[in-house]
């Protein structure tokens, strides 16, 4: 251990938060509707699997681009070979067009400024190591990814300080936050170099507003420091309000090529838009020449493999399929979501109105013993390991406010999303009657004046889910 890096020992990486354990808790026991009817399901996990038919049948109908030919030629060589970090001017071509796309055209993006990564989570770290290092800090609204402990400040030892965000206006970023964040900062002496927003949010699913758009731009104007939009989910807004991406805000407030144009920069990836996380392809996209050319050069530690390139920029470029992929997607999000909401409806669970993302961000207060996060953990725990659901508790996504739960619609088949919502419809009324019989043994303590111990119970429950299958 004495010969290891500090790295190794320091537990800033976030793996031991309640997100990743859930995970590792699904992964002992993952359910199957055939091999282990009983087992875990996964819910904590943000994968978009609704459109992989559209996907296999444009596979199906361009072999070329699979098996490594170009006009029916063999181009395995060329790509074998190719190692360039500037990337595949085709695909780099193709990523932009697609970005545009999914904002409706309102805003175009030129290859020059873009820089391919490994994921959004590469891209999400090498901002970090052109922005800021130890010492510095990025403010970040709350409720906000788990993973961002680990990609912004566990290789890079910058630190994050949460604008406070709460569900009095549905978790909307304020003035006051962002300066509240900013002097909080200050007290820890620590100097701020930016402010990252997810838009659209996880965990929360919806669209950041205009006001809040403006805002930010007023905030990163005034404070002269950097604004990092993570548009991951961009292509998966379904419903009004329509997503405004930060680059349509400073086009039309004409602050194109200004002093604030080059502090902004956006992240991207093509894990949640088109459900491809293991192909690891990611970008960032600034407006500022030199954080370009050093990203570039640091994306050498985590390129995007030439084959993926290839066979991505085929699919890219075919506009028929991108135009119906796009709409198909947000129809199925939509419907899927719509049975999320009305599965939770049925458990008398309601969750924050939502136009977007994998998930929703459900309201679980009514269900906690107290308004603490020791009971959101004890409720996720029995979520967890009697219900058999891997939920994220908000408090892994740093909520300030307990009960809160990120709830995943996409990664799971239609009959496994309804045999989940009725295990938690059994589960809450089973609290609702532990609640009961809770009650009427208070009454019959009273009552008797004797003394007893009351023990909550969830054998009810567990009976009840015997029966449900
Ligand atoms: C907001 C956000 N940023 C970045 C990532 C990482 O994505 P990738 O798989 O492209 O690395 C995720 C993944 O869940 C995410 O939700």
């Amino acid at each position: 251990m004495g010969l290891l890096s500090r790295k190794v020992t320091c537990n800033s990486h976030g793996q031991d938060s309640s997100y990743f354990l859930g995970w590792q808790e699904y992964e002992k026991n993952p359910y199957d509707e055939v091999k282990n009817p009983k087992g875990i399901i996964q819910m904590g996990l943000a994968e978009n699997q609704l459109c992989f038919d559209l996907l296999e049948s444009w596979l199906a109908k361009n072999p070329d681009a699979v098996s490594f030919k170009r006009e029916e030629q063999s181009i395995f060589k060329e790509l074998a070979l190719f190692q360039d970090y500037h990337g595949l001017p085709a695909f780099k071509k193709a990523l932009v067009d697609f970005m545009a796309e999914i904002r409706g055209n309102k805003v175009s993006f030129d290859t020059d400024h873009l820089v391919l990564t490994a994921g959004a989570t590469s891209a999400n770290e090498t901002l970090m190591f052109c922005l800021a290092e130890k010492g510095d800090a990025i403010l970040l609204p709350t409720p906000y990814y788990p993973g961002f402990d680990r990609d912004l400040k566990w290789r890079t030892g910058v630190e994050i300080v949460s604008i406070q965000c709460s569900s009095s206006n549905g978790f909307q970023i304020t003035e006051s936050a962002l300066e509240a964040a900013y002097q909080e900062a200050q007290r820890k002496n620590l100097r701020v170099k930016g402010v990252l927003v997810t838009n659209p949010s996880n965990p929360l699913g919806t669209t950041m507003s205009r006001n809040e758009l403006d805002l930010l731009v007023n905030f990163v104007t005034d404070k002269e420091i950097h604004l990092i939009s993570d548009e991951i989910y961009s292509g998966t807004v379904f419903s009004s309000p329509a997503f405004v991406s930060i680059m349509e805000v400073l086009k039309d407030r004409k602050l194109e090529n200004t002093q604030v144009w080059e502090r902004v920069h956006v992240v991207y990836s093509l894990s949640k838009d088109l459900g491809l996380p293991g192909f690891r392809v990611g970008a960032i996209y600034s407006n500022d020449p030199i954080v370009v050319a050093a990203a570039t050069k640091m994306s050498s530690f985590g390129l995007v493999s030439s084959q993926t390139q290839y066979l991505l920029s085929a699919m890219l470029s075919d506009k028929k399929f991108t135009k119906e992929y796009i709409s198909k997607n947000h129809k199925r999000l939509q419907k899927r979501q719509n049975k999320l909401v009305s599965g939770l409806e049925k458990a008398g669970i309601s969750c924050l109105e939502s136009n977007a993302g994998l998930f929703c961000w459900v309201d679980m207060r009514h269900l906690l013993s107290s308004n603490t996060f020791e009971a959101e953990m004890e409720l996720w725990k029995r979520i967890v390991y009697d219900v058999k659901l891997n939920i994220s508790p908000g408090s892994s996504c740093h909520c300030t406010e307990p009960g809160w739960f990120r709830v995943c619609f996409a990664n799971m088949s239609e009959d496994t999303l309804k045999l989940a919502m009725q295990r938690l419809k059994s589960f809450v009324s089973s609290i609702t009657i532990d609640n009961q019989t809770h009650q009427d043994l208070k009454n019959m303590r009273k009552k008797n004046r004797t003394k007893w111990v009351f023990r909550l119970s969830f054998q009810s429950f567990h009976d009840r889910e015997q029966g449900e299958r």
